[in-house]
């Protein structure tokens, strides 16, 4: 990705760029002096972009994990195991590339998620969108989905019943597509996923793990809240940086 193109996603996410006062120096770029929405007159960077692997959505499906899908979202669209499905529109199953190596992880469906069928299409999608690909990362690249596949009545937090309910399909979700790093947005699918009462705050900046295949999980704020806290944003970015760079340096695969 071109830096222009770098620093308009950065801007759309409130993040000030700056050039890095080591002149010359390819490092990363500096940043997030303050952070506010949709900052005008984003400065400048020198900084190379490195652009994450490709999504690897050429690689065909197996075709036991073809069925394996198809009989989850059969499920999961039928499903009566709490009373949330009384009041949605419709189940919010996921989406985005099966053979991803990025699975981000949010709470639950809101209201244009619930009525669209698809996660994070509302506001907080949008600057989901702009956190992506501020690391170069497109939506279509990683696979997006929630603790809970139906809408909370007014967007109330998930009971602990609902989520015991429907986290394991999450799961099998997570099994079938074997991510390289789970990105957790939100204090409901970080302590969820960590099984920690500890604040998001506390859990920044380390490599977490989740599950038997001990996938890395890295924590981040939820879209929503830095909606509403422009002022995070910058510890939001730091965050971003620390999973890309996490990523990168992540040994190649054996297969
Ligand atoms: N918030 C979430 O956590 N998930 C969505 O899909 C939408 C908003």
């Amino acid at each position: 990705m071109d830096t222009a193109r770098r620093n308009q996603y950065l801007q759309a996410i409130g993040v000030d760029v700056w050039v890095p006062r080591r002149s010359g120096v390819a490092s990363d770029v500096g940043w997030a002096e303050s952070a506010k929405p949709n900052v005008p007159g984003v400065k400048t960077s020198g900084a190379p972009q490195t652009q994450l692997s490709p999504p690897s959505s050429v690689t065909p499906l197996r075709q036991d994990d073809e069925a394996a899908w198809q009989a989850l979202r059969a499920e999961v669209k039928n499903c009566t195991k709490c009373p949330l499905h009384a009041t949605r529109t419709q189940t919010v199953f996921g989406v985005g590339n099966e053979n991803a190596d990025w699975m981000v992880i949010g709470e639950a469906p809101g209201a244009e998620e619930d009525r669209r069928g698809e996660p994070f299409v509302g506001a907080a999608g949008q600057l989901l969108n702009a956190m992506l690909k501020a690391i170069g990362l497109e939506r279509e690249a990683v696979y997006i989905a929630n603790i809970l596949k139906s809408r909370p009545p007014g967007n109330r937090d998930p009971k602990p019943e609902e989520v015991a309910a429907c986290f394991p399909y999450l799961n099998r979700q997570i099994a079938l597509i074997r991510p390289k790093l789970i990105l957790a947005v939100g204090r409901i699918a970080v302590q969820n996923l960590l099984g920690t009462t500890a604040p998001l705050g506390r859990l920044r900046g380390q490599v977490h793990t989740f599950g038997e295949l001990s996938t890395p999980l890295i924590v981040t704020y939820h879209p929503a809240y830095l909606l509403r806290t422009p002022s995070e944003k910058r510890k939001a970015w730091e965050d971003l940086k620390f999973a890309r760079d996490f990523f990168h340096n992540l040994p190649p695969k054996v297969s």
